[in-house]
């Protein structure tokens, strides 16, 4: 046998190279007049375990595909039954020898054959467009080889005018899963190949319009923009609206509205050479850093953003348009105002749509070597010449297709590939291709090759320092003095991995306070769960490891604001309220409101204010209330009406909304952008129940009953309530840890989900001490306690009965060294399953925790069990409510339980048990009691935090284990 030579010529999949044959790249083009066939569809499609053992006669036209499956195109064929997907975060899923990829390396052939359609001009050439293959395509049209091009998310175009027939044109693609461009895409997401985009032919009618770059700024100081097109092909350009019709190359400037993303003011424009017209949509915005902050038409922007991955649960990222455009209405009516497209250049067509609806964009280059970091870094591919083609390849595939959108604000380099002279070379060609947008590179502290200073995850203490300007020197004292003067922005953080993020107020109250933190985005927009369906037909979303992997990373893949059917979680309803882009706060008892205007360009003339007056949770009053149309910053002093003075006693809040007053292309009139409660403390709270007689325990046979309540006298547990069986209440401390609890192995912080779990708080052991009656009292005393450690919790529980109610108070001691905080602390009973409705005065109506609580809003509730429930990917805690002053489970039949708590609780029902919770793995684990609901009332719950890859939970919303007394009232349904 001989060896191969190490010297051999590696195969097109393996060479760094970009690929051969290819035209360069150019603008993308949504609309024009030249012909164009969309070449999706079914194609015959045929799977090979490996690259080199596949002939390449299947491209030749006579080739016979009898026996070949069929796939559509675009999509994966790992979500059509071929192969199966597999999720890495950072491992490479095959060894580090770079460029070189394993035999096995799943090589899809596809096969098209397609007449030209009647009509299709006999005059010109003709383009073959690919907009994205995974991850290397070789092609060849009518058996002629065309080229082969690897870059995954980016375009590439082979010229084919020659080559075509009016009838029966073979296209042939074969793709290979692994490639040398592999090693440049080691984002954290799921390995999918196949060609998932739209592929294209289309017509070049002679003097078609080629390249164009559209430059089109606004001086905000005169409020003028000026137009220059410039175009390979000279021609003119027109925009009706402005009355301009230049030539290609010259310029105008004239007055007219900006583009913002708060105003995406879009002025239709056409370009027209000798052979085409190509529609265009010019929108006027400069970008610039001035003095360390980084301006769009002057003004400070302030980034409510999010990272966002092309995912579709049933296509991977084969997505369509309606699905770009919903996740744009979603942003949009979620206060979110800018995308970073991690990590590669999204769809084009969304781009089109962030242009139209108005967001930000950092378009990022599709580049990460992330899986390096396990080598010291060694081999990088960024720092190694071999590859600086294929980087540089990159970068002019994103800026040359998506330089003439006005959203494009910023340029990004890539993601997390360490450092090396790639990347300068990447940076030094963008700035000279496109000196008018800055370029963001998170993955350098030194931002050597950046004007903006990107971090991720950053605790708040270290923002707060950035902000001021007075963060950790670098050790070169002229980077450093660069990078102080830079802008800062969260290019990611709060990972919004199943419960959480918590936190996020904090952060914003940063970005609000320091010029510097120019706002953040929230990791990650989607969930990348894969829709799968168990055998007895129920959805659930499968996530890392699901599929066999060997080597994966779990459920780090669904760590998003959206759950993976695109409904949003609690994570995004606060992160909507937090980054509300008005401010109304104020005093509910002098009537003093305050209103800010947060936005950065609009003023306030599109909303509409209005006030609610409730009781109890009643709305007793309401009204329209006038605010002036302050400008962006602005702040104005408003007052609110008198309180009615019919209103009963109770509880009185003030509730300030601000609505679209106007439909908008992203939500009609009335959409609700802001709101803030106030209370009215001065109004007299209802006056106390008239104190019934107190009853005293007493004996019955083998109860021990005390008022509606009956006993068990040897444990002092309630058994029943009001004729309603019930189980416990008992102390509880245990939580199903959230993603945030388990925390990401490499955190350096305290992670306190494994802590409690190895402590053993989720199998407490409790102990009845003594249970006495004392007068009017059954008091039961116990100690719960975790085995193999002397820590505990020592408890007493004191009950009394006036009438029909049922009174606990509870006092708990804590024993022994705490050095974690609890997970939560109250008490956990079961009620019969048929209490299936829940009514509750207090937060809603979603879930809430201490550190995601700012868009709980105190009401009234009702919700079946069902639907308290969250249902995030990998089961969790869930569902809490929080600030909840009185609570109901009611049956069908009317019956049911009511508490009421003092101080107010945290109220979460369930139809499992926080074990089988904690147990399950998937959403389809959770199977609903027949018997039992499980219900806990906690005085207090551990905060969220972001610890799956953030900060962990700040100090102030922390459950440290400290002596604690609190009480609910329990009756039968009023
Ligand atoms: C970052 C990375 C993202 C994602 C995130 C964790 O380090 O840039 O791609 O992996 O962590 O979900």
């Amino acid at each position: 046998m001989t060896s191969p030579s190490p010297h051999r010529t590696l195969p097109y999949y393996e060479d760094p190279s970009p690929g051969s044959g290819v035209l360069p790249p150019r603008a993308w083009v949504a609309e024009s007049d030249a012909a164009r066939l969309d070449l999706g569809g079914r194609w015959a499609f045929r799977l090979s375990p490996t690259a080199a053992g596949a002939d390449e006669s299947f491209a030749q036209p006579g080739h016979p595909v009898t026996g070949w499956d069929e796939l559509p195109v675009p999509a994966h064929w790992v979500l059509h039954g071929h192969g199966a997907p597999a999720y890495t975060n950072t491992p490479y899923p095959f060894p580090l020898d770079p460029p070189r990829v394993p035999d096995e390396n799943p090589t899809g052939d596809h096969r098209r054959v397609f007449d030209l359609p009647d009509g299709w001009p006999a005059e010109g050439g003709a383009v073959l467009r690919f907009e994205g293959v995974d991850s290397c395509a070789k092609v060849w049209l009518n058996g002629q080889e065309l080229g082969s091009f690897k870059g995954s998310r980016l375009p590439h175009e082979f010229a084919v005018g020659a080559l075509l027939r009016p009838r029966g044109n073979v296209l042939a693609v074969r793709v290979h899963q692994w490639s040398s461009g592999s090693y440049l895409e080691d984002q954290d997401q799921w390995w999918l190949p196949g060609i998932f985009r739209e592929v294209t032919l289309v017509h070049c009618p002679p003097g078609a319009v080629g390249d164009f770059t559209v430059h089109a700024s606004y001086d905000h100081a005169d409020g003028t923009g000026t137009l220059r097109v410039e175009a390979d092909v000279p021609g003119r350009v027109t925009v009706p609206e402005l009355g301009l019709e230049l030539a290609t190359g010259e310029s105008a400037t004239v007055p007219v509205e900006p583009w913002t993303a708060e105003t995406p003011r879009l002025y239709p424009a056409e370009l027209v050479t000798p052979g085409e017209r190509v529609r265009l949509r010019v929108g006027f915005r400069t970008v610039a850093v001035v003095d360390g902050i980084l301006r769009v038409n002057g003004r400070r922007v302030l980034f409510r953003g999010v990272n966002r991955h092309e995912f579709h649960p049933e296509h991977g990222r084969a997505v369509d348009r309606a699905t770009m455009r919903r996740d744009l209405l979603l942003m949009k009516r979620h206060n979110i105002n800018a995308v970073r497209t991690s990590h590669y250049p999204p769809h084009p067509a969304f781009l089109d749509l962030c242009d139209e609806l108005g967001l930000w964009v950092i378009d990022e280059c599709d580049l990460e070597t992330h899986g390096f970091h396990a080598v010291g870094w060694r081999g990088n591919p960024v720092d190694d010449e071999r590859w600086t083609p294929a980087l540089l390849d990159r970068a002019a595939r994103t800026v040359e297709r998506d330089k003439n959108h006005p959203s494009v604000i910023v340029w990004s380099l890539g993601n997390e590939c360490g450092t090396g002279r790639g990347l300068t070379a990447m940076a030094r060609w963008i700035r000279d291709r496109d000196p008018s947008r800055p370029l963001h590179y998170e993955g350098d502290r030194s931002c050597a090759d950046t004007d903006l200073y990107s971090r991720m995850y950053a605790p708040h203490e270290e923002v707060e320092l950035i902000g001021r300007r007075a963060e950790e020197p670098l050790d070169d004292p002229e980077l450093d003095a660069r990078r102080r003067a830079m802008p800062f922005l969260l290019c990611e953080y709060a990972h919004a991995m199943g419960n959480g993020p918590g936190g996020l107020s904090e952060y914003q109250r940063l970005f609000e306070t320091y010029e510097r933190c120019q706002g953040g985005f929230v990791w990650e927009w989607i969930d990348h769960g894969l829709a799968r369906r168990t055998e007895d037909g129920r959805t659930y979303f499968a996530y890392g490891g699901d599929f066999g992997e060997d080597l994966h990373d779990g459920n780090f893949v669904c760590d998003g604001l959206l759950f993976p059917d695109r409904s949003p979680s609690p994570g995004l309803v606060e992160y909507k309220k937090v980054i509300e882009p008005v401010r109304i706060e104020g005093d509910g008892d002098t009537g003093a409101l305050r209103i800010t205007n947060a936005h950065d360009f609009t003023d306030l003339a599109h909303l509409a204010f209005g006030w609610e007056y409730a009781v109890d949770g009643a709305v007793v009053a309401a009204g329209d209330l006038a605010v002036p149309p302050l400008g962006p910053g602005e702040t104005a002093g408003l007052k609110l009406p008198e309180p009615p003075a019919a209103a009963p006693a109770g509880e009185a809040l003030w509730t300030v909304t601000a609505r679209l007053a106007r439909d908008t292309a992203w939500a009609e009139a009335g959409h609700p952008v802001a709101w803030a409660q106030l209370a009215h403390t001065a109004r007299p709270h209802r006056r106390p129940v008239p104190a019934e007689p107190a009853a005293s325990p007493r004996r019955d046979g083998a109860a021990l009953l005390l008022g509606p309540g009956s006993f068990d006298p040897d444990s002092g547990v309630l058994t029943s309530l009001a004729g309603i069986p019930v189980g416990g209440p008992r102390l509880d401390v245990w939580r199903a840890p959230t993603d945030n609890d388990n925390g990401a192995p490499w955190q350096p912080d305290e992670r306190w989900g494994p802590l409690w779990r190895k402590l053993g708080l989720h199998r407490m052991r409790h102990r009845t001490d003594a249970v006495r009656t004392t007068g009017r009292e059954l008091v039961v005393s116990a100690r719960v306690a975790p085995a193999a450690t002397d820590l505990g919790l020592t408890v007493e529980y004191r009950w009394s009965a006036a009438g029909e109610r049922l009174r606990l108070d509870v006092s708990v001691t804590p024993e022994g060294e705490w050095r974690c905080p609890l997970p939560r602390l109250g008490v956990r009973l079961t009620v019969p399953a048929r209490c299936g409705t829940a009514r509750w005065y207090g937060g809603g109506p979603g879930e809430a925790y201490p550190d995601t609580c700012a868009a709980a809003r105190t009401g009234r509730w009702e919700m079946t069990v069902d639907a308290l429930q969250t249902p995030y990917v990998r089961p969790q805690e869930n569902g809490a409510r929080a600030g909840v002053r009185w609570a109901q489970l009611t049956a069908p039949d009317g019956g049911g339980l009511r508490v009421e708590g003092s101080p107010h609780f945290w109220f979460t029902a369930r139809r499992w048990s926080t074990e089988q919770l904690d147990a399950a793995e998937h959403t389809c684990d959770l199977v609903p009691s027949p018997d039992t609901v499980w219900v806990n009332l906690d005085h207090r719950q551990h905060g969220i935090g972001s610890q799956s890859c953030g900060p962990g939970v700040l100090p102030a919303h922390r459950l440290t284990a400290a002596p604690a007394v609190f009480s609910f009232t329990f009756s039968g349904q009023p």
